[in-house]
């Protein structure tokens, strides 16, 4: 015995750091070495669509979302084929209220179909053709020459809301694009009562 303490062999249980906690890995400076066990962890630089917490969805939707290549609400949402169905049972309900549709001035409701899909779309983050054909949305300006009051807003939002309702979509995605509806319908208001 020579009286020095021995050290142990490399590899004795307790002595071996556990996985990605290695030489180096500092939690202060490591991301990688404070990850508690089963969590993911990310390089220092990911890319912030990495690191964001996947959106709630269904089917291929969240898969991509969780791939961070869902990048816009429209895509997220089902893209094109959701804005056709959402703008066209609007205007289903519309033709069906007759004291409503009679704020609409055209005996075809299919160009202001059209109208409204291409501006969802638009803001939505889908194609920009709403503005190449109509320029700057200007929206309340654009309703000014239609009363809008209370009992229209409601109304709007009423039709609105059902139309909502066919597409089921998740209750985050549901959730954002309500809101919008209810403050947008708010802001169009122009006359009182
Ligand atoms: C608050 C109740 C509302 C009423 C009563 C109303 C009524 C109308 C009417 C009568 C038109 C003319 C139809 C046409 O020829 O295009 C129109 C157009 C339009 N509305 Fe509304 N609207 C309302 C709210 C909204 C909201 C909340 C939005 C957007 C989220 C919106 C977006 C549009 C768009 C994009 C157009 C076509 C504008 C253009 O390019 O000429 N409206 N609306």
């Amino acid at each position: 015995m020579s009286g020095e303490q021995q050290r142990p062999p490399s590899g004795e249980p307790g002595t071996t750091p556990p996985a990605g906690t290695g030489p180096g890995a500092d939690p202060r400076t490591d991301p990688a070495a404070a990850a508690p066990p089963g969590a993911r962890s990310f390089a220092v630089g990911a890319p912030l669509s990495q690191l964001r917490r996947p959106v709630p969805q269904v089917g291929d939707e969240r898969q991509q979302a969780e791939a961070g290549t869902a990048s816009s609400f429209y895509e997220q949402v089902g893209g094109h084929e959701t804005f056709v169905k959402l703008v066209h049972e609007f205007y289903v309900r519309v033709a069906e209220d007759e004291r409503f549709r009679a704020l609409y001035p055209e005996d075809d409701l299919g160009p202001a179909e059209e109208r409204l899909r291409m501006f969802l779309e638009q803001y939505w983050g889908g194609p920009t053709t709403y503005s190449e054909r109509r320029g700057h949305p200007r929206l309340r300006m654009r309703h000014m020459p239609f009363p809008v009051d209370t009992w229209a807003r409601e109304t709007w939002l009423r039709h609105m809301r059902a139309a909502l309702d066919t597409l089921e979509l998740s209750p985050l995605h549901d959730g954002i694009i309500w809101d919008y509806f209810d403050r947008a319908a708010h802001a169009m208001v122009n006359r009182p009562g």
